[in-house]
């Protein structure tokens, strides 16, 4: 099917394409001299100006008490601004539509100054007044751990999962639903804090909304949770968000790292610890994700987070993804970097099989997808993929599955 208003389309490429020659290649040049060497003068400025650049005037800051710093930004000031396709960006603050089957009555009664039901440490130390969003600050460290500028706050290249191949050193667990048009998707997974071995290894549950294919081009809309100490510098779970325009290559970033992503909710920040952690054989605490296209208020991509309003992804900032998505997945990624020649320890989701199930296995469920007549319903057309089922496997009840492990064991040495 051809594009609507091809025209614009070219266009908006043409304003992208000049961004990043302009923006981002020298700075991706930079990077690459960098990436072996010890920071000198020249690279120091160069934090201390990409700093500049990611850490917006605060109009409050929070310390919490894991060490972050939350900044409390004027919402017309943040990050998003800065894309050179939202200039005129005029910001939103609900989405215009729910698709069917969506209970209101849930969106309905969470003002914006009621209690998400999980936690972020920062809110002890106080809360960002109305009119603000709360960004997680960038601090020198942060950049300098990710050896360059350019890497910072981004995925390398060839990180999703494929059910064809298999890329190396990233591990799956997930279910996909295939189809042909995919306005959003909703589910319930839970929170965990997985043991990473290796400080530049990682683990993460998360959901995948993808358009396109690597080879040509690919879309995706990311959120989830996650251990990474590279970016963060400590072994919390941490809430997050990402996206990319073009596999991975040159546009997108995890959080609000770059511009893109629109927050609205004064609650939560991305990139900030998320508690409390599920118990083995206890309490189970969970996540709502819920993402849907609007797509008669623009085509953004809204999100909520247990009914939260959170913010949206601009339909403008996509070339594909801005008709829907082709495939929606759930599920974990390990990145094993097999130190010593044996498989990682590193955990996915609780660190058990799925095979144990309720109340040990981690876990999504109440799946939907909104589908293209925008309705909301359960997968019908699933898959499982398991990189290694020896080391992290995945077991589809419908609707809901549960997976993970623990890594390296007799079987996955
Ligand atoms: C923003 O508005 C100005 C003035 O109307 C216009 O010249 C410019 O092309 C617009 N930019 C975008 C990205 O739409
Ligand atoms: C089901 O999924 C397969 C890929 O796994 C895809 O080729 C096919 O089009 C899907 N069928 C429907 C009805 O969406």
């Amino acid at each position: 099917m051809a594009p609507p208003c091809g025209n614009g389309r070219r266009w908006s490429r043409a304003i992208k394409m000049t961004f990043y020659l302009f923006f981002l290649i020298p700075i991706l040049s930079a990077g690459n001299r960098n990436a072996n060497t010890i920071f000198g003068k020249k690279q120091k400025l160069e934090v201390q100006q990409h700093l500049k650049r990611l850490n917006k005037p605060a109009l409050k800051s929070i310390k919490s008490p894991d060490g972050d710093i939350i900044d409390c930004i004027d919402i017309n000031k943040q990050p998003a601004f800065d894309h050179p396709l939202l200039k005129n960006h005029t910001i939103q603050m609900r989405p215009s539509s729910y698709p069917k089957g969506f209970s209101f009555d849930e969106i309905n009664d969470v003002s914006s100054n009621s209690e998400p039901e999980f936690a972020q440490p920062w809110h002890l130390n106080g809360r960002c007044p109305e009119g603000t969003i709360p960004i997680r600050r960038t601090k020198e460290e942060d950049l300098l751990r990710a050896g360059s500028v350019a890497n910072f706050g981004r995925k390398k290249y060839h990180t999703i999962p494929n059910a064809q191949s298999s890329r190396p050193p990233h591990e799956h667990a997930i279910l996909s639903e295939n189809g042909v048009k995919f306005y959003g998707l909703t589910a319930d997974m839970n929170l965990w804090n997985p043991y990473v071995q290796e400080a530049n290894e990682f683990s993460l549950s998360q959901f995948w909304l993808v358009n396109g294919a690597y080879e040509t081009d690919l879309d995706t809309i990311e959120a989830g949770a996650t251990v990474n100490e590279k970016l963060y510098g400590d072994k919390n779970t941490r809430l997050f968000l990402y996206w990319t325009d073009d596999a991975y290559q040159s546009t997108g970033c995890y959080n609000l790292l770059c511009p893109g992503f629109v927050q609205v909710d004064k609650q939560i920040a991305m990139g900030a610890t998320v508690t409390p952690y599920s118990k083995y054989n206890g309490n189970q605490y969970a996540l709502k994700f819920y993402v849907s296209k609007d797509i008669n208020g623009g085509g953004n991509w809204w999100m909520n987070i247990n009914n939260r309003v959170f913010g949206y992804w601009p339909s403008s900032i996509f070339s594909i993804l801005s008709n829907g998505a082709a495939r929606v997945d759930w599920g974990g990624e390990v990145l094993n970097y097999n130190s010593g020649g044996q498989h990682t320890t590193t955990q996915m989701g609780s660190g058990h099989f799925a095979d144990e199930g309720s109340g040990k296995a981690s876990f999504f469920k109440n799946l939907q997808v909104i589908d293209a007549l925008q309705i909301l319903r359960g997968p019908r057309n699933a898959t499982t993929f398991m990189t290694k089922p020896e080391c992290y496997n995945i077991i589809n009840y419908g609707g809901l599955f549960y997976f993970g492990g623990p890594g390296r064991n007799p079987k996955c040495p």
